[in-house]
């Protein structure tokens, strides 16, 4: 891990409320006096937000999960250079709403086992790991009814459907036995409020 920072990522399933929780996390570290960087993926600079239109919008088989592999890395690496990298080496708290847990989950997963090559592209081109992932847990059908209320352009992931939503939601169980020491599991189904005090003492306990 490059720097004194600490680098905080958002994992779970479409509308699981990672960026809500981002938010409230944020507002709260501030008010805790720290220095906070809060940023997603995929995007988080000027490059990687053209490449988030690019994969996230038009038909559900526009892009062969393999091409997804790529131009989602390229998006984090970019993201890395411009926006992670310098963060912490000026010792910032960096939240990020999804980072390479969801590759391994949504490309790596959802059309046959590219789990491999997307570890070996990461371990190539990135080669950090966040020093906690929070992953907010949650019924697949609460998330996808929440997530389709939104209504917004970049459907080509919801639109695949509850089952992927579904195997997803195990797969980033089975991914939290994988990295115990870094993830905290938090049941996501409970309203805003009561989920964000559990995230900010889970948080404020790995800070300190
Ligand atoms: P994600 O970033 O995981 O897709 P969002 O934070 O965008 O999720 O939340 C999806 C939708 O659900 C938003 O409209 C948000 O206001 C709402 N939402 C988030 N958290 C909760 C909650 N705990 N209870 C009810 N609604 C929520
Ligand atoms: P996001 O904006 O976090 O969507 P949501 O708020 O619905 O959770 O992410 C957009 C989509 O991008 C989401 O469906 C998951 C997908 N995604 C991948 O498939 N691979 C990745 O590496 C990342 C970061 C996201």
């Amino acid at each position: 891990m490059s720097g004194t920072g600490r680098f905080i990522t958002l994992e779970g399933i479409d509308g699981s409320g990672k960026s809500t929780q981002a938010r409230c996390l944020a507002d709260r570290l501030r008010s805790e006096g720290f220095d906070v960087v809060l940023t997603r993926e995929p995007g988080g600079s000027p490059g990687a937000e053209e490449i988030r239109a690019l994969v996230l919008e038009g038909d559900p088989d526009r892009w062969s999960a393999e091409t997804e592999i790529l131009l989602f890395t390229a998006a984090r690496r970019d993201h890395l250079e411009r926006t992670i990298r310098p963060a912490l080496e000026a010792g910032k708290v960096v939240i990020c709403d999804r980072f390479v847990d969801s590759t391994r989950m949504y490309q790596g997963l959802s059309r046959g086992d590219l789990r491999a090559q997307v570890d070996e592209l990461h371990e190539l081109m990135i080669g950090i790991e966040a020093n906690l992932t929070l992953l907010f847990d949650m019924e697949p059908g609460l998330g996808h009814a929440r997530a389709k209320a939104r209504k917004t352009a970049e459907e080509r992931f919801e639109d695949f459907g509850a089952g992927l939503q579904a195997r997803m939601r195990q797969g980033f169980l089975d991914l939290a036995h994988e990295f115990p020491d870094r993830f905290r599991v938090l049941d996501a189904g409970r309203d805003i409020e009561t989920v964000a005090r559990d995230v900010a003492k889970v948080v404020l306990e790995h800070l300190q």
